[in-house]
């Protein structure tokens, strides 16, 4: 990402931050809608759910220039998004209901250069998480025999 790049994520999400819980309802409300097989993996009540996720975006926004400071963080995230029954499949519904809370809250704002920046930062997490996720838990294929039967 360019240090422009970072900049504008920074600044887009400063002026989400205000309307979080907003953006929360209309992330869960989209993500559901376009991939209802992820539903079960939340808990019924989701008013617990709705900080968490803002809350590591702007973690994760806010260190952006210092990426390396966070990534222990967001790989400890990714494995215990296997925990969660997390699949790497379901990475791409979430990017999208990402991208389309931004549209909504920002309206005008949301310029095709702040969209790419976004979906950089995105791809980012993702990366870091599913890589760490897939370290957790190598597919079965891939084991040997013995890590098969006592692994
Ligand atoms: C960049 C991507 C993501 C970020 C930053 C993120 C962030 C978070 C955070 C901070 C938590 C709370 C963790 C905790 O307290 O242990 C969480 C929980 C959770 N996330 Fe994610 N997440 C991401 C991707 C995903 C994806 C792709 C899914 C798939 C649907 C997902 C489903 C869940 C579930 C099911 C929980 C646990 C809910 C619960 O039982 O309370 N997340 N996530």
């Amino acid at each position: 990402m360019t240090p422009e790049q970072i900049k504008l994520v920074q600044d887009s999400f400063k002026k989400v931050a205000p309307i979080a819980p907003q953006a929360a309802d209309i992330f869960y409300a989209r993500l559901f809608e376009i991939a209802p097989d992820v539903r079960p993996l939340f808990p019924d009540d989701m008013s617990g759910q709705k900080g968490k996720l803002m809350g590591m975006l702007g973690t994760a926004v806010t260190n952006l220039h210092q990426v390396e400071t966070i990534i222990p963080t967001v790989q400890e995230l990714g494995r215990k998004h296997v925990g969660y029954g997390v699949k790497d499949q379901h990475y791409k519904p979430v990017g999208e209901a990402l991208v389309y809370t931004l549209e909504q809250g920002l309206g005008d704002d949301f310029t095709p250069e702040v969209k790419e920046a976004w979906i950089e930062t995105y791809m980012t997490l993702q990366g870091v998480m599913t890589a760490a996720a897939a370290e957790a838990s190598p597919p079965v294929e891939k084991k040997g025999l013995l890590a098969r039967m006592f692994g």
